[in-house]
């Protein structure tokens, strides 16, 4: 990882914040929202006791799986971005700036009232940590999803790896990736794809994630989840994810 942490910067802060809690832009449904949507839908084959949202950002998902988990545990490594998940959940509101042109910014509320997970919402629990890294306590969990997590860690290896342990028997690893696999975040030794390999054959993430999880995971499922980042009122970033949806075996 970078000396600087991008993600502790209030730009960064202020684009989560509209990207977790804003309006849908160009049609295309809150990312957050619809990845915890999801997750609900295929963890219904098991307890939908206890679920942990890694690298949570600002928590949208983590309030999301509040609904119906019993229990909802947020991690990042951000202290800012957990920071900001807990004074939404203490407060019930938050402000930040949206970039429009420029220095100019508009100032935008946050409404915990408006939200269908304002009564459920402090079922959550933020921490900050590293998902290549956690500590011992964070297990038995019945969901976990990694959201646009794993092109983003410094050893996805350390994560996927380990993940197996944490998750209960028939429970369900929901991961998303764009696979923007770039050495400023992860070293080329580490992608899970996006390389050739020494026999000249082109390695796509998909068939790294096999490799690593195989093991442990049966793979139930994969789909494309768009979804578009504002940068400025009239630059923004439209990606397509790939969600892998794996049951513990
Ligand atoms: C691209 S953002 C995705 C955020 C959110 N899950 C989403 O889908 O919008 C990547 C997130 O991973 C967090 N992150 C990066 N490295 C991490 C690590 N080692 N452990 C936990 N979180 C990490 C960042 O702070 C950031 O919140």
């Amino acid at each position: 990882m970078n000396d600087v942490n991008i993600y502790e910067t209030d730009e960064l802060v202020s684009q989560y914040c509209d990207f977790q809690y804003g309006e849908d832009i160009f049609g295309v449904e809150n990312f957050a929202k619809v990845c915890a949507q999801k997750a609900i839908g295929y963890s219904k084959c098991t307890q939908q006791g206890k679920a942990l949202d890694i690298g949570c950002a600002t928590g949208r998902a983590s309030f999301e799986l509040t609904k119906v988990f019993d229990h909802v545990d947020g991690i990042d490594y951000s202290q800012t971005f957990i920071d900001t998940a807990l004074e939404l959940q203490k407060n019930g509101r938050i402000l930040y700036a949206q970039n429009r042109e420029g220095e100019l910014k508009s100032s935008i509320l946050v409404d915990m009232t408006m939200y269908s997970f304002r009564d459920s919402c402090i079922k959550a629990r933020f921490f900050q940590g590293d998902a290549c890294n956690l500590e011992s306590q964070f297990n038995g969990y019945d969901l976990i999803m990694a959201t646009n997590l794993i092109d983003r860690l410094y050893e996805p290896q350390l994560f996927l790896n380990t993940i197996h342990e944490r998750v209960t028997n028939g429970g369900i690893l929901l991961l998303t990736s764009p696979y923007t696999w770039r050495e400023e975040y992860t070293a080329k030794e580490f992608w899970i794809g996006g390389y050739t390999d020494e026999n000249g054959d082109e390695i796509l993430a998909l068939e790294g994630l096999k490799q690593l999880l195989e093991e442990n995971f049966d793979l139930l499922a994969t789909e494309e989840v768009p979804f578009v980042i504002r940068e400025t009122s009239r630059k923004f970033q439209h990606t397509i994810s790939q969600m892998s949806v794996w049951r513990r075996r």
